[in-house]
This record gives structure tokens, sequence and C-alpha cells, in this order.
């Protein structure tokens, strides 16, 4: 799907594999990886990246952070911490979009153009897949509405079928102004 100059997909797959400019993490607060997404990438990246991820320190929930991808085939890891699902009265669905919208100003601030997010918080943090793929696309498209042809490709990268089908759905739903 385009949006202005920029190519939408959302797929299903390994984001560790995306030879993209930069995959998002789904990290947690501390930086110093953890299971799921933020483990495999890890592991893919090789500990040169942990190194790195020290030199950082913590990084607060909704914000981002940004490192070389290492023994990826991204260049850069930009991680993100979402919110914890806690029922969706303390500020989650605020959160879960500033972590789309600063990883897209951390990448449009180093020159990055092709950006493969997985489907933040909605494993281990527990946000419902329907909700949080509705936030992710909004964040998303009002980035790529406000900044016009800075990115030449945005991938959403499931790990399954049924998590793909949420979020094509909610990115045609955001483009369509839904
Ligand atoms: N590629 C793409 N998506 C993946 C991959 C992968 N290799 N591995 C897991 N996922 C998907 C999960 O299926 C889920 O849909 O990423 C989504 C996010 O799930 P988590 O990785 O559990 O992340 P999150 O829910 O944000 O919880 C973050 O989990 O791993 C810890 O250190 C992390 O404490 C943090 C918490």
């Amino acid at each position: 799907m385009m949006v202005g100059t920029t190519r939408w997909d959302v797929v299903t797959g390994d984001i560790t594999r995306c030879a993209v400019d930069a995959i998002v993490n789904a990290a947690n607060n501390s930086l110093l990886g953890g299971g799921g997404v933020d483990g495999a990438i890890h592991r893919a990246a090789g500990p040169e990246l942990l190194e790195e991820c020290r030199g950082i320190g913590c990084c607060p929930t909704g914000e981002a952070r940004i490192t070389r991808g290492y023994r990826l085939p991204a260049r850069y890891v930009i991680h993100s911490v979402g919110p914890i699902w806690q029922g969706g009265n303390q500020g989650e669905r605020d959160l879960l979009a500033s972590c789309y919208s600063h990883s897209l100003s951390l990448a449009r601030h180093h020159g990055l153009r092709r950006v493969a997010f997985p489907a933040i918080s909605t494993g281990v943090y527990g946000y419902p897949k329907a909700q949080a793929a509705k936030v992710a696309a909004r964040a998303v498209v009002e980035v790529l509405h406000r900044d016009t042809d800075t990115f030449d490709q945005i991938l959403f990268v499931c790990f399954d079928e049924d998590n793909r089908a949420l979020y094509d759905a909610a990115v045609r739903d955001a483009v369509a102004g839904d």
C-alpha cells in the first residue's frame, strides 16, 4: 500500500531477517534484552548489541533509543519500550502510539528511510492485539501524512498470520481515514 511516496507493507515473518535500515525492537526499560522479539534480536545481532545497550542505560516506556545492528541484516536497531497492558486506563494507548512516533522520528533524524516494526506490546506485555494494531497504524499514518517523502518503506512484521490479518486491516483502515 502506498501513502504518498512511502510503501507500507504488513507481512508475516521474522523481523531479525529484515534487510532494512532499521528494525524496531520491543524492548524493556533496561534495554538489556529479554524474551520474545527482544531475545531474537539480541541473539541474531550478537553480544556487541548488548554492550552498546549497556552504555545507553534505561529507556522510559513510550520512548526509543538507537543502536547499530551488528550481525543483523538491518543496519540499526531502534529499541522502543511499549506499555504493559493494565486494562487500558493507565495511558497505554498514548504510550504505545509514542513508541511508533518516537521510533520514526529517531529514524528520520538518522536519515533512515526503510523501517520495520514488530507488533509492540502484543506479546509478554499483553496489549490486546486488535487494539494495538489500530493504535500502531494510526500513529504511523499520522507521521507519514506529516513527514511526506521521508520514508521509502514501512514494514509491519508480524510473527503469525492472525496478527498479520489484524495489522493489515488496521493499516487499510488508517490509510482510508477510518
Ligand atoms: N519477529 C517478529 N515478531 C516477533 C518475533 C520475531 N522474531 N518474535 C516475537 N515476535 C512478536 C510476538 O509474537 C508479538 O506479537 O512480537 C510481538 C511482541 O511480543 P514480545 O516480544 O513479547 O514483546 P512485548 O509484548 O512488547 O513485551 C516486551 O518482552 O521480550 C520481553 O524484553 C522484552 O520485557 C520485554 C517484553
